[in-house]
């Protein structure tokens, strides 16, 4: 048995493995450098009518399914744009799962909305329906369903719930392009939809911007309205420069817009390959005791944005040590192999220093509140980027092989994690910044 890496043994993955072009992401070819020059060489660099943004609009509303599409400046404004189009009345509560990025809570409470935060489900990550239908009060106007890690949320629940309560459905798709939910396509699935072009999303630009995604037009209209300044733009002649409500700026640009494109000719081909790559390998570690791979029900498709593993105490025959202290030191071992295995989330969000401090008194954050999304933090780790690119199968299988060898010698790690001193970071009150 080779000795572990972490003990001075040879790693497993090549030290170079992560600068390698198998594992790089966006992949940036000639498409997307003649695509890049072509606008800047036609000095239409702004979202002109008929010019990369609108193709790209409509690209990707033919794609996902829907009447409408608006390139935005980032997923974050996509999600609030949503929130203000739907007209929500100020300080409207907003369902948002307690598990998620920051932004997910961070956009509508940028809006003058209340983010009321639910646990999630134990299987897919995504909000709990049960436990959202339990969190709803007269103030509540809309869920946020985050597709998180690229699993859509169960829809046809959220959806009946927001249907009785008369609740606007928002999907945050932010990590969830080309997901599917009963054969139709994320984006698709809300009253109105979020999405994220950020470099790291598997519909990446080359920096930072989003996509909002709706059948409804007057939202749309509003949505349009509220990207720039107030003003309608859509007409012919002369700008007027006459804004109708107040609004900042939110366009996307039309180099980024280009780039997005060449992205979206090879979504669906690079989907399959990595859809290939990740089951293979996390068949593999389904394989070895004690790990909880992502599940996919039958009834839709994983976008597989984040690989999360979850790691049963009990099944690795060690049930007195801590799940953060047990996770902590399998990130020291897989790491030392040469394996990206980071936590993604170390806070509930209604536990970040920000968003506490923005909780209604009579709302203070409470740890029991969100059990799920406790245990999930505490015991689990993320795989990101690598396996986003559609050649890093040999790459997973060395990550595989580097899994199997800790697995080998779990017993080595089990004394380090029982002596160590472990506390988790929601367990630690750390001060809101001043703004
Ligand atoms: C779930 C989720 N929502 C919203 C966002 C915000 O997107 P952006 O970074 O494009 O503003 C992200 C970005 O990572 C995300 O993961």
């Amino acid at each position: 048995m080779s000795r572990l890496a972490m003990f001075g043994g040879t790693r497993t993955v090549d030290a170079d493995a992560g600068a390698s072009p198998a594992a790089a992401w966006p992949i940036v070819t000639d498409a997307e450098r003649e695509a890049v020059l072509r606008v800047l060489d036609s000095g239409r660099l702004t979202s002109v009518e008929r010019g990369e943004v609108q193709l790209l609009e409509q690209e990707w509303a033919n794609y996902s399914g829907v009447r409408h599409c608006a390139a935005l400046s980032s997923g974050t404004a996509a999600i609030e744009l949503a929130l203000v189009a739907t007209r929500l009345e100020p300080g409207a509560e907003v369902l948002v799962p307690a598990f998620s990025f920051v932004a997910t809570a961070a956009a509508p409470a940028l809006r003058g909305f209340v983010p009321v935060y639910v646990d999630i489900d134990p299987v897919t990550y995504t909000i709990d329906p049960a436990a959202a239908a339990a969190a709803i009060t007269p103030r509540t106007q809309a869920i946020l369903a985050v597709h998180l890690h690229g699993l859509p949320c169960d829809m046809d629940a959220l959806r009946a719930l927001a249907d009785r309560h008369g609740l606007f459905l928002v999907e945050d798709a932010a990590q969830a392009h080309g997901a599917t939910y009963r054969g139709r396509q994320t984006g698709a699935l809300g009253d109105v939809a979020a999405f994220s072009l950020n470099a790291s999303k598997n519909l990446p630009t080359s920096g930072e911007g989003g996509l909002l995604t709706t059948d409804d037009e007057s939202l749309y209209e509003r949505v349009v309205l509220h990207r720039q300044f107030g003003e309608d733009l859509t007409g012919r002649g002369e700008r007027a420069y006459l804004s109708k409500v107040i609004a900042g700026n939110a366009k996307l640009s039309s180099v980024q817009a280009a780039f997005t494109r060449c992205q979206l000719a090879r979504l669906t081909e690079r989907h399959e390959q990595r859809d290939r790559n990740v089951r293979r390998f996390l068949g593999r570690l389904a394989a070895l005791g004690g790990i909880v791979t992502p599940r996919c029900p039958d009834d839709r498709t994983h976008a597989w944005f984040q690989l999360r593993l979850r790691f049963d105490n009990e099944k690795m025959g060690c049930p007195d040590v801590a799940p953060g202290a047990l996770r902590t030191m399998l990130q020291r071992a897989l790491r030392a192999e040469g394996v990206p295995v980071r936590p993604y989330q170390s806070l509930p969000l209604p536990a970040q220093p920000a968003l506490r401090a923005a909780l209604p008194p009579d709302r203070p954050y409470r740890p029991e509140d969100h059990p799920t999304t406790l245990a999930v933090i505490e015991d689990s780790l993320t795989m990101q980027r690598w396996h986003l690119n559609p050649a890093a199968g040999p790459l997973l299988e060395r990550c595989a092989d580097a899994f199997e060898k800790v697995w080998d010698q779990l017993e080595l790690l089990l004394p380090p994690a029982r002596s160590m001193t472990y506390r988790p970071l929601w367990q630690t009150e750390v001060p809101a910044a001043h703004a």
